[in-house]
Formats: C-alpha cells, structure tokens, sequence
C-alpha cells in the first residue's frame, strides 16, 4: 500500500536519520521544507520532498494537503493512562482549600487511586484506558508511555501492566510500558519501606521480567515518597531485571533524585518544577533526557520547569503530558506545547522539537519516530487549513488537527 500526500504547504520536522535528540541552541531550528509532498509505503515515510521535484509515483491512495501543515505525531514520554475511576472529589476539595500535599497524607492522592485500581476488574479498567488512549491518539499522539504504579500490590501491578500491553496489540500507536510499583508506599508499609522496596525487588520485579511486561523501571523521589536511597535501590534492581531508569523527580523537591538518576544513566528525568542552579548543572554532558509536564504544573498550580534556563545551558528538554487522575487528568500534547509557548516561554520550534523528537528519545525510540525521516514510522499529524504552524500554540485550545494517521493508515 502507497500513499502520497501531496500540496503540502510546510512539512515540519525534516530530519536526517542521525538526528536523535536536539539540545541547547539546536532546539530554536525547526527544519521544515515547503510546498511538499510525502509518500507512505508499508507503514513507513518512503520519501518526501519539494513538489517541485516530485517523482512518479505509483501510488494507491492521494491525499491532498494544500493549506494544511504536516508534522510527526506526537511523542508522550509520560502518562499513567491506565487507572480506575477519577479524583474530581480531590479537585473540589483543592478548590476548596487543600493542598495536593494535605490530600496526599489523609490517604487520598495516589492511595485513593490505588485503592480504585484494586476494586475494578481487569477488563474494566481496560475499557476505561482504552477510551482514554482513543481520545489522545484522535489528538495527534502516535507514541505513548504508559506507566503502572496504581497496584502497589503484587496482583495490581501485573494487572496494569496486562492492560498496557493489551492496549500496545490492539491499537496501532506505538506504546511503552513503565513499572512504577515505587510510586507511593502503601499504608500496611508505611512505617516499613524496607517491606515494601522488598515486595518490589523480589516478588514483584521477577514476575515482570519474565512475562516483559516493561520497558523501563521508575519511581518517585520526593519528600514523603521514595528518598534518594531507596530510589537508588529500586533504580539497581531495575537494571539487573533489564529495565532502564526513567525517574519522577524534583516535583515538589530538589532532594538529589536528578543525580540519582544520572549515576544510573536514566534515559529520563520527568517533572523539574523545582530545579536549583546545580540540577542543572548535573545534567550536562550526560545522555539522560529532562522532561517537563506543564499540564501537571498548569493543573496543581506549581512552577513551571525553567525552560529557559536549561536550554540556555545547552541542555535538550522534552514534553509530556503526565496523564494522571490526581494531577494532570488531560492528555492533550496540544494544550502542552502551547502551554510551553505561554507559560515556559518556549518558542513554537522548541515545543514542537521537545514534542516530537526529544519526547522520541525520552522513550528510546527515536530512532524510529519522532521526525520526518525516510524509514521512520509513518505516523503524521495532518492540521486543518492554517496560517501558519505558529497557530498550533497560539491558537489554544483549538482543535487544529483534521487527520491523524498511524503505521500510514487513517485512524480518524
Ligand atoms: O506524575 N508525582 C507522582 N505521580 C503522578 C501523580 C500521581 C497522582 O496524583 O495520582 C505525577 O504527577
Ligand atoms: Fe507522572
């Protein structure tokens, strides 16, 4: 099967196959070629090109484009997307008053939805999550990271992680599946973290492992969560299960969760709202991605990841959604990138590398997503008639997205 795409008035994100992340200054380029045209074959990007140079091509299916932007779909390094039920009583109560902290520690917050997961059945939480993936791929993203973490029981766990992969046979979006049993201690283990750490390293880790049901290995550092210590040895028996690190940190502190996942060469670190002049620092010259969430900063009312500051110091920065019913329930990278623009200050080229290719990388596929590359995964975002790409942040909470596919194929 052969499509071509062609009158494309800009084709965004060109890039040369060697390309797997952009840093620093790099991030301000946004290679794009106009009036182009694209073609599709056997669910990859065969060729594209200026129409004035278009060759014969023998192809099946012709889309017409003219007006209208493509770009690579976007690349959601960060989402919880499989959990049970909503937290809406925890939002009213934050209008109301609390904090996301005081929710957190009269047993709400991640208890609340782990107590949720546990009451439901398998396949009902697999129809929840299959609502929820439908409506973000029908929002552009075409590569997913989903992550457990919403057991914190042996049974719970595996159950979430059966549903990520369930979801990654049925659906055409590319999806990889994060274990993050360490995302709170439950409360039988409240005054035992060893019992717990244990539960995790020893019964539930093996079990994982031999059914691969993950990708990566996670968890949360943070003040009355996961320490450092404790961070460090879920991190190490992760590695010696095959898992890569891929860390919640510096969401409410800096506590060294960034240099914990460095020691350990995680191929990310996700939330930075908080970030001392030495996190920063500590990031330089090393592989591991920084991750912001700004629907997650936008949502619980806390600072923004210092963009600005990271990227002058030449690091690379991705965005995510953090797709979560406590504190980012959207999963709209559109709201995201614009909400870099408006609130990180990041330009439209930035958010839209940090959305693409950088969030490839942050899931360790950017070889095969993530930009518009001959061989590369056609999954492509086609916008209504616009200006200009300037629109897909400025134009806030607009839907600009007319076409979606995945794998080359239509998906709505
Ligand atoms: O990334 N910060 C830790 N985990 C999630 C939120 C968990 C929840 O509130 O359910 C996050 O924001
Ligand atoms: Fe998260």
């Amino acid at each position: 099967m052969t499509t071509l795409i062609i009158n494309i008035k800009e084709l965004l994100q060109v890039r040369d196959s060697s390309i797997l992340k952009v840093s620093g200054a790099e991030m301000a380029v946004l290679p794009t070629i106009k009036n182009a045209f694209l073609v599709i074959k056997d669910k990859l990007i065969a060729d594209f090109g200026s129409m004035d140079n278009i060759p014969k091509i023998d192809n099946d299916k012709t889309i017409d484009a003219t007006g209208k932007i493509v770009l690579p779909s976007w690349c959601d390094s960060h989402t919880h997307i499989v959990y049970a039920g909503n937290r809406e009583q925890e939002f009213v109560d934050r209008i109301n008053g609390l904090s996301y902290e005081e929710i957190a520690n009269r047993g709400g917050g991640i208890l609340n939805s782990a107590k949720k997961l546990n009451e439901t059945t398998e396949e009902e939480i697999c129809q929840q999550s299959k609502t929820r993936l439908e409506e973000v791929m029908r929002l552009g993203t075409g590569a997913v990271e989903i992550k457990s973490g919403y057991g914190l029981t042996v049974d719970g766990e595996l159950k979430m992680l059966r549903v990520i992969q369930r979801l990654a046979q049925n659906y055409p979006v590319t999806i990889k599946a994060t274990f993050l049993g360490a995302h709170a201690f439950p409360l039988e283990f409240k005054e035992n973290h060893q019992g717990y750490i244990d539960l995790i390293i020893n019964e539930m880790l093996p079990e994982i492992a031999k059914n691969k049901l993950a990708d990566f290995i996670d968890a949360f550092c943070e003040t009355g969560y996961f320490t450092v210590e404790e961070t460090q040895q879920i991190m190490e028996a992760g590695i010696k299960f095959g898992l890569k690190p891929k860390i919640h940190v510096n969401q409410f502190n800096s506590i060294g969760g960034i240099q914990a996942g460095i020691k350990y060469d995680a191929l990310s670190v996700d939330h930075l709202e908080v970030m001392k002049p030495e996190d920063i620092e500590a990031l330089k010259n090393t592989e591991t991605m920084p991750v912001a969430l700004p629907s997650c900063s936008y949502f619980l009312s806390i600072p923004y990841t210092p963009a600005r500051a990271m990227i002058a110091a030449g690091l690379p920065l991705a965005l995510a959604t953090d797709y979560n019913p406590g504190s980012t329930p959207s999963g709209n990278m559109n709201f995201v990138v614009s909400t870099a623009c408006i609130k990180m200050k990041m330009t439209p080229e930035e958010a839209i590398n940090a959305a693409t290719i950088n969030g490839a990388y942050a899931m360790g596929i950017s070889e095969t997503h993530g930009s518009i590359t001959i061989g590369k995964k056609a999954n492509l975002i086609i916008t209504k008639p616009i200006p200009s790409y300037y629109q897909l942040p400025y134009a806030f909470g607009s839907n600009l997205i007319e076409t979606v596919l995945l794998e080359g194929e239509i998906f709505a």
